[in-house]
């Protein structure tokens, strides 16, 4: 029998084709190999293998999805809701609000926990009642915090065309100084630009301080990694970035299950159909662009 011989020869046999896969940099598995270097960097934080309901995409068309989500317009314009339901009835011109002005001054939480703004264009339904009474809009724009709903209609309510095109809003209306540039999105890059101190966002409307969202577990404090099947990329989340901007409200329960990790339904297809993840990557927070910042083993696409 030949197999009592094979484990004396497979080291010498298995040498060789290591090397010629590496410089081949294709034969074998390159994934596994890009794995093993990164568990090496932090055994404590394991990578979860996870399980799906559905089939993954076939390449080229995820390709192809890939591409549709990319965002290839002006960096001043990324993260504009353009609102247009109620003016359009009232002969208005629709009301242009800009994520990047605002998210300058104000955490996601303010908005999005306090004051109760939908995470859904048009969800919100605010109507000119309401923010002359103080809510939504009008929480900030009463002449104290920002300028008022009783005047300056045109600064909210602006021209746009058939096709979309309004006027950029202007960066001098940027809180913070020296913000750290970013080459796709909005042109930003927020999570370094919270660390440094270059935008001081305020966390709360009511509060002095900013209050305490839930604690993070001390298991949570290191990214969550998973993998997925086919084809097999890296995906990281961390927690840590996430609630510096972001209240556990936000996303648990309605968009991730708080119960475990794993959730078998979330697959790249409804992130990039703007579900889970793409709720806010492909809306508000930095672009689908940015790959390797969800993948440490893809490369970034313009
Ligand atoms: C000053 C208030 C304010 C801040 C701060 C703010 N938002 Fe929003 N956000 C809004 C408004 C207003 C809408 C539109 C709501 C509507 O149409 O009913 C919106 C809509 C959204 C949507 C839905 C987008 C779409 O196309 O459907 C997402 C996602 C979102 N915000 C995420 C964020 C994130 C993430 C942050 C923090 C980085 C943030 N928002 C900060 C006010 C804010
Ligand atoms: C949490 C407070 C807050 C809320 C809520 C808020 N704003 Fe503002 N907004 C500001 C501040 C502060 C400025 C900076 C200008 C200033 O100091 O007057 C500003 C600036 C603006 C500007 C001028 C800059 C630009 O983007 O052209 C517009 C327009 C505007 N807001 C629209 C809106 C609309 C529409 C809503 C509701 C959908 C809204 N804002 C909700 C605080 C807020
Ligand atoms: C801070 C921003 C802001 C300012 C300033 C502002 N509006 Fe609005 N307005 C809105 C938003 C947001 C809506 C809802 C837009 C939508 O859904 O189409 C709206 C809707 C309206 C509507 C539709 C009716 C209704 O009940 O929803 C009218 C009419 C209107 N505004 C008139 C005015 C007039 C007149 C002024 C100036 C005196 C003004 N607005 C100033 C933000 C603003
Ligand atoms: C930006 C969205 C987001 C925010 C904000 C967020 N989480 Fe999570 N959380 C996730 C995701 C994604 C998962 C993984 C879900 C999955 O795989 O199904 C998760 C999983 C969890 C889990 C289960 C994982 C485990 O191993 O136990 C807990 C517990 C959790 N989060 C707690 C929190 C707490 C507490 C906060 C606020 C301090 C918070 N999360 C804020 C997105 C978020
Ligand atoms: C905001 C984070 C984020 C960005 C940016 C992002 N992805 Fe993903 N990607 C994910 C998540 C989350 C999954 C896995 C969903 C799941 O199956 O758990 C994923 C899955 C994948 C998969 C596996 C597909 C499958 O069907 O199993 C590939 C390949 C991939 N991404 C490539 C890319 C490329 C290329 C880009 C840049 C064009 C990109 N991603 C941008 C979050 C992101
Ligand atoms: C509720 C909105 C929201 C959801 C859902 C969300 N993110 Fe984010 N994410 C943000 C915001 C806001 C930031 C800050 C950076 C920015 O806005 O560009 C961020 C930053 C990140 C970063 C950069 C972290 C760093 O330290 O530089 C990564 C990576 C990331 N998100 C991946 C994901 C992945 C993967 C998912 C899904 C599992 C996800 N995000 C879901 C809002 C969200």
């Amino acid at each position: 029998m030949n197999r009592m011989h094979w484990p004396a020869h497979f080291p010498a046999l298995a040498g060789p084709l290591m090397l010629l896969c590496l410089a081949l940099a294709g034969c074998g598995d390159n994934f596994d190999r890009f794995l093993a270097q990164k568990e090496l960097a932090g055994p404590a934080n394991p990578v979860f293998q996870k399980k799906y309901s559905t089939d993954s995409l076939p390449r080229s068309e995820l390709d192809q999805l890939l591409d549709m989500a990319l965002y290839k317009g002006p960096p001043e314009q990324y993260g504009d809701i353009v609102l247009r339901d109620r003016s359009d009835r009232h002969r208005m011109d629709p009301v242009v609000f800009s994520h990047r002005i605002h998210r300058s001054r104000f955490t996601c939480r303010v908005c999005h926990i306090e004051l109760e703004f939908s995470m859904k264009k048009g969800g919100t339904g605010i109507t000119r009642q309401e923010y002359l009474d103080g809510l939504y809009c009008g929480a900030c724009h009463n002449g104290d915090i920002a300028f008022s709903v009783k005047y300056s209609c045109n600064l909210c309510h602006v021209k746009v065309d058939k096709q979309g095109r309004y006027p950029a809003k202007k960066d001098a209306m940027l809180g913070g100084r020296n913000l750290p540039p970013l080459g796709y999105g909005d042109g930003i890059n927020w999570v370094e630009a919270i660390k440094s101190g270059a935008v001081t966002p305020r966390n709360s409307l009511t509060a002095e301080q900013a209050p305490q969202s839930m604690p993070l577990p001390s298991h949570l404090q290191l990214p969550l990694r998973w993998t997925t099947r086919s084809p097999r990329t890296l995906v990281v989340f961390s927690h840590e970035s996430h609630i510096l901007w972001l209240d556990c409200a936000n996303c648990h329960p309605d968009l991730f299950s708080i119960a475990q990790m794993g959730t078998v339904e979330f697959d790249k297809q409804k992130n990039l159909y703007g579900m889970f993840c793409g709720s806010c990557h492909m809306t508000v927070a930095f672009p689908m662009n940015g790959c390797s910042r969800c993948h440490p083993d893809q490369k970034n696409r313009m």
